[in-house]
């Protein structure tokens, strides 16, 4: 597998290096382009500044999108896929606004679009609820969706660090978004919980801006403190219940006591809950954001790629022994 890495931070250099490491052991994967920004020095021989240069090279298969925001990741995505290359990206943003496109457009190109690290960062969760939803209805979602904000409230609570100082070294650590306010408003967490309704709903939300969204700004290391005190601790959530054709959708600062899962989910963890009609309550915890775990969970669709297309060659070789007149584009 050949594949194209758009954007060089956090995310896209954790892909390289994973590559690099799997390429020693079993896995035939390699890197064919990175794309940077065109006024950036070129310091590794994949470097280009040119889209046009991945999009039209036939040996790239694979394209992970790993630059940020809305444009021109939107764009790039669109194309890469037209132009017959499986996508794979961690860019929540651009998917909470545009996933039906995106996958509308894979399935006319017949290539994949997946997007695991986009929610939850290592853990696999979109996977995880879209298993539960091969049985179950989910009716509600819950948890801590955001690696920033609870690494924030948990050194906040841990050593009494100020708001400012430590949002600081959750961008030191990569764990941010470019722009922080994503993550401290609620944007981040809100963008994480539509993608999820889209997914166990089955719908487009399009108007998300009349959605409840509360962010972590104004609370205090004095706020903290005080909970502490009462044997509390409070973390930013993302909840959903659906009833019939309805659901509720709120994003929010809560409290929890000091026992429970979510009081004790530390540093950049997410807790990730769904209620599925027989499995009941499922949890999934683990890194929600960093460069080696996101790349992790990007590297993961990479290898389900590539075992699916070795699954399609494996049974067209089979049937080529019965059938010679067949052509590859009857089964790739
Ligand atoms: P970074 O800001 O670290 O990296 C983005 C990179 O893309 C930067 O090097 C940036 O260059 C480059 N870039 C921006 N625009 C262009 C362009 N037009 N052409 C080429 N390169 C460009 O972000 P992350 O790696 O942290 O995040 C990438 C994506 O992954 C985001 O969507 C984020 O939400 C998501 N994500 C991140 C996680 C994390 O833990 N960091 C976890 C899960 C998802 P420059 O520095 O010059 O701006
Ligand atoms: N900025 C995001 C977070 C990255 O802190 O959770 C992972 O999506």
């Amino acid at each position: 597998m050949n594949i194209a890495i758009l954007g060089f931070g956090t995310v896209g250099k954790g892909v390289y290096e994973i590559v690099k490491k799997a390429n020693g052991q079993t896995r035939n994967l390699s890197v064919s382009h990175i794309l940077i920004r065109k006024n950036k020095e070129r310091v590794l021989p994949e470097m280009t500044d040119n889209i046009e240069e991945i999009l039209n090279d036939k040996n790239t298969d694979v394209v992970v999108e790993a630059i940020g925001g809305i444009e021109p990741a939107h764009e790039y995505i669109l194309s890469a896929l037209e132009h017959g290359k499986h996508v794979i990206t961690a860019n929540k943003a651009v998917i909470a606004v545009y996933l039906k496109e995106f996958t509308d457009a894979a399935e006319q190109n017949n290539v994949k679009f997946y997007f695991e690290a986009s929610v939850g960062g290592g853990i696999p969760w979109i996977q995880g609820l879209e298993k539960a939803l091969r049985i179950d209805r989910v009716n509600s979602i819950q948890g801590i969706f955001n690696g920033t904000s609870n690494f924030i409230l948990d050194q906040m609570s841990r050593r009494g660090g100020s708001f400012v100082d430590v949002l600081k070294e959750a961008q030191k650590l990569g764990y941010a978004e470019a722009d922080p306010s994503a993550d401290i408003d609620g944007i981040d967490v809100a963008n994480k919980l539509c993608i999820s309704c889209d997914i166990a709903y089955n719908i487009d939300i399009k108007n998300r801006k009349a959605l409840p969204i509360f962010g972590i700004r104004n609370i205090t290391a004095k706020d903290v403190e005080y909970f502490a005190k009462k044997g509390l601790s409070v973390k930013l959530i993302g909840r959903t219940h659906q009833k019939g054709n309805k659901f509720d959708y709120v994003v929010e600062p809560s409290l929890f006591v000091n026992h429970s899962l979510e009081a004790n989910t530390p540093d950049n963890y997410n807790l990730i809950s769904l209620n599925g009609d027989t499995i009941g309550k499922l949890d999934f915890f683990g890194q929600g954001a960093g460069m080696l775990p996101t790349a992790n969970a990007v590297i993961q669709d990479i290898l389900d790629i590539q075992e699916e297309k070795e699954h399609l060659k494996r049974e067209f070789n089979k049937k080529l022994e019965y059938c010679p007149q067949l052509t590859k584009g009857d089964y790739l």
